[in-house]
């Protein structure tokens, strides 16, 4: 019998389910395996399974506190590093394995959980156990160390620590060296030589970052050529000396070592607390560590604290089903990634260089769908925020948003991203059954003293896109819509989105439910120069749009085509050599309502059999010639745009089976990106962490074919979250109560649920006796018999027990 506790081992390690962790047992992974720090408040990290990664306070732009690269072939450098260093012999490793690679670990064990890592390693009879985390609510990051002496003779031994500080923002650390790097000014605290002050990284100094250790140090180290010397960070000379020299760096790379000496009998251990500190003023920051440093119980409590905050929030939505990888996922860590993704977008990740991009407009939309029901009101503030910081009086969005100066960045022109507000305002209407959040009134980017109700927002975004409709009366592509790559530019006034034309579809019919809601179904709308009710105009969007992809866009060969481009023609048709199929259009026909279900069926059949691999769905197959133009034709066959296994989609699909009731098929789908088990049969190959998705898998015309790459920060989590328990699981919040909806392999016997919802929780018991995939016989809640399948909104705040009866 196989361990339930323990799920998809491979050679690099497993789930251990109880204690919601990833255990990664070999420090060899094909990849950096990483995890976040600082789930909740303004200082946040990222670091791997060695130790590597940054830290950063608000912004990885503005306020990196320490470097990471994630490029070059040395990649995950630098990182929270300790060099142990035994005195008799003179031999040093390193308890992460980084940076003293050439030193093998006798053991080694990391395990990632939530919003924490820790990292335990042996060599010659001292283990060590390293701990990562920042308290909620602090701006302090502790490193935890015990070092243990299990030999059986005592040792002397120094620790070094090891930080790498950035001298300004984090672009100006990259690329304007002649300024940053003549930033770098260290101190060590006069009265306390525990704690060391960098006063890089504002022009004030005070919101300095403060390096502490907890422990008298034995010396200090800050200038980076100092420390190496004749030596390598694999080998550096202050380590091999054993002894530290005091360096303090004026215009160098900074860097934060501290000589701990420690002296251990046989069995004996010490804790040592490493932690960096920020805030706007260096002597509260000092302060604060200070009550942190030696308070070992108080570390440990915080820890717990972290662990317990975030196991509740997952667990709003929890799920006992009968496939393993599928319960990791959904219960732990898929929820996860989607709380990751909303705090950080797409700023900072093994991909993303914390350095360009912030806060995607359409990406934060995308994701509040994943993570609604983990904090609706944080859903419901980010939704406010980022539509204050957006929107333009047309309707369009600007692309991008800094979440530090709550400003909108780059770009209008992307014809996609005001109507991801649409799903994300009543994906929250829908969790919290609060439609007030309609009436929450702000300005417009371009006209301050334009001041709308959120629903008028709405209603602007919708009236964006049907306003920009091209000759089919398909909206316009412009610089493009979900797909980055396939747009001809703002002023492209040719080019029509067939996944906008469906996008707006559905737009107009859940803006239309929710009007109903607030009673603004007679609210006016211009429209050609005269006023209509809000109701009747979207009534019309709505069956306009629909009318124009079906007429329009639909292929006898059986698929609707992707768009038109600069000539007027259909592109993603059969007659095309090159992208003859897309997948963006096929599932969003059925999830938009627009195809029937002859073409809905039709139409996912074409999927299956043109873009589907077992490794996933590719976007568009065949791929295109690479050519230098820009576009996806930069990418070379089968990667990225250009017909790669793009992730994000290919829950869209999953939904799209959901809806047409085929549970084998949406679940063949499913499985093939999920990670724990897309990465168990080959992980070297698969090369990204297995218990998040990435953005992208190579696809067949690729020579890395099934290679994932991308994790963390993408769609590909909320809406994979959305598919497996909103569709397949079926516990979809609806505008009247929470519908039971499943659609699963018909072998699945039942599963359970558990669910809260605006402020009850939901028990429920699911049974399949039949056989089905799709359908519900009979709903008792608290063994009373309902109409229908959608659990009433009982308001008591009580746990109510629902036995549901598929067939
Ligand atoms: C990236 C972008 C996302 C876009 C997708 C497809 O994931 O972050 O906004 O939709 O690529 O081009």
């Amino acid at each position: 019998m196989s361990d339930p506790n323990i799920v998809a081992r491979t050679d690099f390690g497993y789930f251990d389910v109880p204690a919601r962790e990833y255990v990664i047992t070999s420090p060899w992974t094909p990849a950096p395996w990483i995890n976040y720090l600082g789930l909740e408040g303004d200082l946040c990290g990222m670091v791997s399974s060695t130790a590597g990664g940054p830290t950063w306070w608000r912004d990885p732009l503005q306020r990196r506190l320490t470097r990471y690269l994630q490029v070059g072939c040395a990649k995950d450098r630098p990182g929270r590093w300790l060099y142990l260093r035994d005195a008799d012999s003179g031999e040093f490793w390193s308890p992460s394995f980084q940076p003293v690679t050439w030193r093998r670990p006798d053991s080694y064990e990391c395990r990632h959980g939530l919003g924490y890592t820790q990292i335990a390693s042996a060599y010659d009879g001292i283990a060590t156990e390293m701990r990562f985390f920042i308290p909620l609510g602090e701006t302090i990051e502790i490193q935890r160390v015990v070092v243990r002496n299990d030999s059986d003779r005592p040792r002397k031994l120094s620790a070094f620590t090891y930080r790498e500080f950035v001298n300004c923002t984090a672009a100006n650390d990259l690329a304007n060296i002649q300024y940053s790097g003549h930033l770098a000014q260290v101190a060590i605290d006069e009265g306390d030589p525990r704690f060391l002050y960098v006063l890089t990284l504002s022009h004030t100094g005070k919101e300095s970052p403060v390096f502490a250790v907890s422990e008298t140090p034995a010396g200090f180290d800050t200038k980076c050529d100092v420390f190496l010397g004749d030596g390598s960070i694999e080998n550096p000379a202050v380590v091999r000396a054993g002894q530290c020299t005091n360096s303090l760096a004026g215009d160098d790379t900074v860097v934060g070592v501290f000589q701990i000496d420690l002296e251990l009998a046989p069995g004996e251990e010490k804790v040592l607390h490493i932690v960096l500190g920020i805030s706007d003023d260096r002597a509260q920051t000092k302060a604060t560590i200070a009550e942190w440093l030696g308070d070992d119980a108080r570390v440990l409590a915080a820890q717990a604290a972290l662990k317990a905050h975030a196991v509740a929030l997952v667990d709003r939505c929890r799920f006992e089903i009968p496939d393993p990888e599928m319960s990791v996922a959904v219960n732990t860590w898929n929820a996860y990634q989607c709380w990751i993704n909303f705090q950080f977008s797409r700023s900072m990740s093994g991909y993303a260089a914390g350095v360009g991009r912030s806060m995607g407009t359409r990406d934060s939309l995308q994701d509040l769908l994943g993570y609604m029901h983990m904090s609706p009101d944080g859903a419901r503030q980010r939704l406010l925020e980022l539509m204050a910081a957006v929107q333009q009086q047309d309707g369009s969005c600007q692309h991008q948003y800094s979440a530090l100066q709550k400003e909108g960045m780059g770009e209008t022109g992307y014809s996609d991203d005001a109507l991801w507000s649409v799903y994300a305002a009543a994906a929250y209407v829908k969790e919290t059954g609060d439609a007030s959040v309609l009436d929450e009134e702000f300005a417009y980017t371009d006209a301050p003293d334009v001041v709308e109700d959120l629903f008028g927002h709405l209603l602007r975004a919708v009236q964006y896109s049907y306003n920009d409709r091209g000759q089919h009366g398909i909206p316009r592509l412009r610089f493009a819509d979900w797909n980055d790559t396939i747009g001809n530019g703002k002023d492209d006034e040719v080019s029509e989105s067939v996944l906008v034309g469906m996008m707006l579809a559905k737009a107009a019919s859940d803006l239309a439910q929710m009007t109903g809601l607030v009673e603004q179904c007679d609210r006016k709308v211009t429209h050609n120069g005269s006023e209509i009710d809000a109701c009747v105009f979207l009534e019309m969007v709505g069956s306009e749009a629909a009318a124009a992809v079906n007429d329009q866009a639909w292929d006898e060969a059986g698929w609707y085509a992707r768009g038109f481009d600069r000539e007027g023609r259909p592109f993603g048709t059969p007659d095309r050599a090159e992208g003859k199929i897309f997948l963006e259009p096929q599932p969003w026909a059925v999830m938009a309502g627009v195809a029937d279900r002859e073409r809905g069926l039709q139409t996912m059949e074409s999927v299956y059999e043109h873009l589907f691999t077992p490794y996933g769905i590719a976007l568009t197959f065949p791929a295109c010639n690479p050519a230098p133009s820009g576009g996806f034709h930069i990418y070379p066959k089968g990667s990225k745009e250009n017909g790669g296994i793009f992730c994000h989609p290919n829950p869209w699909a999953v939904v799209a089976e959901c809806i047409l009731g085929r549970g084998d098929r949406a679940f063949e789908f499913y499985c093939a990106t999920l990670p724990p088990k897309a990465s168990q049969a080959d992980p070297t190959h698969y090369c990204a962490e297995p218990y998040v998705y990435g953005q992208l898998r190579y696809a067949s015309e690729h020579i890395e074919f099934g290679k994932c790459a991308g994790t963390w920060l993408t769609g590909t989590a909320a809406w994979n979250y959305v598919a497996s328990t909103q569709y397949i699981l079926g516990i979809r919040p609806d505008w009247d109560g929470l519908a039971v909806d499943p659609c699963i392999p018909p072998a699945w016997e039942g599963f359970r649920a558990v669910r809260a919802f605006r402020g009850d929780t939901y028990e429920i018991d699911i049974t399949n006796p039949d056989g089905v995939s799709k359908g519900v016989k009979s709903v008792t809640v608290d063994g009373e018999p309902i109409d229908g399948n959608v659990l009433p909104v009982i308001g008591d705040g009580g746990t109510h027990k629902v036995n549901v009866v598929m067939g």
